[in-house]
């Protein structure tokens, strides 16, 4: 049985296979999940995620199922399992973001039918998926591309980091506070050899680097303390950092974006942002993972 709780269920042949298989889909949509019903259960706020999911699934001819959380008997006496259990009984795969990845893999066990992780504390595996498919369509390639991710140290950048070890020719530099990497999980991953961590902005590297990346400081199932607005600060995208990319340079942000945080309005509306069709992807990729998955 095939899931995607995370970049690192999949192997390189099939991270690749999800992105053609998007490519395809992308050209015409195939009657794939006709007869499946796929639940949606989304334990916290989304847009993106939600509703390229839901119109994904009707494109391939299948049926999306929303649950709301509040409206189940698991709000009353009903334990997780025995929901996730019965949620078996009718439905053919689901897609569930969540506040705790734990959840994610208990409602597998439960489930035991393909469950897609749309965004957890711990990754967010259908974001960076479709990132990459952007950037190979935007720039034909997706070797020697330099990423250059700037801010938190996040669920979409752990995915990202984990997809690296697909994309040996890809290099990604992450730029942020050393107080916050120390404190992270990241300090004690494995790290591939083509990331690197920068604790101060190098102008060289972004001077070089094809893509400029960030997201919000404070994620939605965000614990940390520290203020991250304050330190931070340095690495938010304006136009002076902008300023210093070439031309050819493109600026990404998963979004929803806190202007002025992160990022400025007048870099996310620029002619370097492709935030618009990097969201407009996401409907593109969500289609190559449900085929991949064989629902
Ligand atoms: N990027 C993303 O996952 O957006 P939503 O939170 O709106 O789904
Ligand atoms: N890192 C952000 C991504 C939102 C799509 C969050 O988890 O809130």
């Amino acid at each position: 049985m095939k899931y995607l709780l995370d970049i690192s269920d999949l192997n390189q042949n099939d991270f690749f296979e999800i992105l053609d298989q998007a490519d395809e889909l992308n050209m015409q949509n195939e009657a794939i999940l006709s007869k499946k019903s796929i639940g949606l259960i989304f334990e916290k706020y989304s847009t993106r995620t939600r509703l390229s999911f839901q119109v994904g699934i009707r494109q391939l001819q299948g049926n999306p199922i929303d649950i709301k959380f509040e409206e189940l008997n698991l709000q009353r006496i009903e334990t997780f399992n025995d929901t996730f259990k019965i949620f078996g009984c009718y439905l053919d795969a689901l897609v569930f973001r969540t506040d705790n990845h734990e959840k994610l893999q208990k409602a597998l066990e439960c489930f035991n039918k393909p469950i897609i992780n749309a965004l957890s504390d711990k990754s967010h595996p259908c974001q960076i998926i479709s990132d990459i498919f952007t950037l190979r369509e935007h720039f034909k390639k997706i070797d020697n591309i330099s990423i250059c991710w700037l801010g938190d140290l996040n669920n979409v950048l752990f995915s990202l980091v984990e997809a690296m070890s697909f994309l040996p020719k890809t290099s990604l530099n992450i730029f942020t506070d050393e107080n916050l990497f120390n404190n992270s999980k990241f300090k004690k991953i494995n790290k591939a050899s083509n990331i690197n961590f920068f604790f101060d902005l190098e102008q060289k590297i972004i001077k070089e680097t094809d893509c400029i990346m960030t997201d919000v400081y404070s994620s939605m199932n965000d614990e940390v303390k520290l203020d991250k607005e304050k330190i931070l600060k340095r690495f938010q995208i304006n136009d002076k950092i902008m300023d210093y990319t070439k031309n050819e340079c493109v600026f990404m942000h998963c979004l929803p974006a806190k202007i002025d945080s992160e990022v400025t309005q007048s870099v996310l509306s620029s002619s370097k942002s492709i935030v618009l069709h990097q969201a407009k992807n996401r409907l593109v990729a969500q289609k190559g993972i449900l085929k991949w998955l064989e629902i």
